[in-house]
């Protein structure tokens, strides 16, 4: 027996996706009162999913492929043409691992290591300001984190410039005004440094220790045992670049939780899993990463509704990290939900869900944590410091979102 999926008809939906933003398709399955919905996204008539079978479903191999599944518009700014996200099967495989490869204990500890290195130097710094704007800060420290760390080498005379160009590509990912067109140039440029390093590399113009990502991407061979296209090899270290840049948005979004919430961020005082269950919660909390997409690979069926090969499919992120039947009220802001939480791949996907190696999961997810726990204790337990007033509001329309003064801190003490 099948049913009719429900539907919102109209180009007008397209707007709607941008403007109502994070709650978009929330707000519509609510409306009717199911976990799929028909709508316009972006020109073709697509399908949207929200919540923990949903996730389920997108993230089976046998149902959904990546081929052509992600807009034009943020390949020429987010993600690139020819990388990781767009690949299936055997292809995904070999380049998955040559990213989760990276992803050592020693390898994230190294990175760990390099960041609190950066939290110290620029914490001296900030006890000689009246005040500072921990986004615009964070994000300088996580470019010069992320190009140790690739070994990619960047002279400080560079550092404004290369911060600014990583920024552009999420912030002005889902953007189709100027920024949209500032983030476009901002990756051509980048692409091309970076593609012309690759061929250095290869020349053997430039040495660098071959555990550097740098080396190892410019090395990596595909199935068939070919070296990548520079120009993919450049796509693929952006794809270590410019998120562990976006991870300041979590961190901007950490100092807004320690700030509006000092019961919860007092319980961080004790210890890494206190830490690590702060950070979480504001994984789960605050908007970022709004939807994943994919495309149906063969007709299949589910609950009674036929999902037909090729059609677009959302599946809601920051939805399903609010939904109901998992999170108990989960408009409150409680680490200690963490506790009690299964651990399913599945109902808990700031960073995508399933499985890393052989889905799209993020392959940056344990490094995230690993940051933000640097980050979270600095905030709770090596500084202090107060919040002059600034408007502290984030909007659920915006794309990706930030509290809107991006957290002045001032009077910074290191203790
Ligand atoms: C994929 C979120 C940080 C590298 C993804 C996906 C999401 C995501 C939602 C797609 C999941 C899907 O398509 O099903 C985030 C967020 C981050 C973050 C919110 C916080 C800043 C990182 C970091 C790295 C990274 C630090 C690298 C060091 C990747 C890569 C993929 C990916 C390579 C593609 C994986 C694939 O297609 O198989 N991320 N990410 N991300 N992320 Fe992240």
């Amino acid at each position: 027996e099948h049913k009719d999926m429900p539907k919102e008809t109209g180009l007008i939906e397209n707007f709607r996706l941008l403007r109502e933003g994070y709650e978009y398709i929330m707000n519509r399955s609510d409306k009717f009162g199911t976990p799929v919905f028909e709508t316009n996204l972006l020109g073709e008539t697509g399908i949207c999913l929200i919540g923990k079978e949903a996730a389920e479903i997108f993230y089976d191999n046998d149902r959904f492929k990546r081929e052509n599944a992600a807009p034009k518009l943020a390949q020429k700014t987010l993600f690139g043409e020819g990388g990781v996200q767009g690949l299936d099967g055997e292809h995904h495989l070999n380049r998955k691992a040559m990213f989760m490869s990276l992803m050592s204990k020693e390898s994230l500890n190294e990175v760990q290591a390099i960041f609190a290195e950066k939290w110290e130097r620029y914490s001296k710094s900030w006890e000689t300001e009246v005040e500072i704007v921990l986004y615009d800060e964070v994000k300088k420290m996580l470019t010069e984190t992320a190009f140790e760390w690739t070994g990619v080498s960047l002279r400080d005379d560079e550092l404004e410039e290369w911060t600014d160009e990583l920024s552009d590509m999420f912030e002005g990912a889902a953007n189709i005004s100027w920024k949209h067109w500032q983030a476009r140039r901002s990756r051509s440029k980048a692409e091309e440094w970076l593609e012309a390093l690759v061929e250095k590399v290869r020349a053997q113009e430039i040495h660098l220790d071959e555990q550097r990502a740098l080396y190892q991407f410019s090395f990596h061979t595909n199935p068939t045992g070919e070296l990548l296209d520079p120009s993919i090899v450049a796509v693929e270290l952006l794809n270590l670049l410019r998120p562990i840049v976006a991870i300041s948005v979590y961190v901007d979004f950490t100092s807004l939780a320690v700030y509006q919430y000092p019961e919860e961020a007092a319980k961080v005082k004790k210890g890494k899993e206190e830490q690590q269950r702060f950070i979480q919660e504001v994984r789960r909390f605050y908007p970022f990463f709004p939807f994943a997409a994919a495309r149906v690979k063969q007709d299949f069926e589910w609950n009674g509704y036929i999902f037909e090969k090729d059609t677009l499919t959302l599946l809601d992120l920051y939805g399903t990290n609010h939904h109901p039947e998992v999170w108990e009220q989960p408009e409150i802001f409680a680490p200690d939900r963490f506790l009690s939480w299964s651990g399913s791949p599945f109902d808990f996907i700031p960073q995508g869900g399933g499985e890393y190696d052989i889905g799209h999961r993020c392959a940056g997810e344990w490094m995230t944590l690993d940051l933000l726990r640097v980050a979270v204790d600095y905030l709770v337990n090596h500084l202090s410091y107060t919040i002059p007033k600034q408007d502290l509001s984030y909007s659920l329309n915006d794309i990706p979102s930030l509290p809107e003064s991006k957290m002045k801190l001032a009077d910074v003490k290191r203790i």
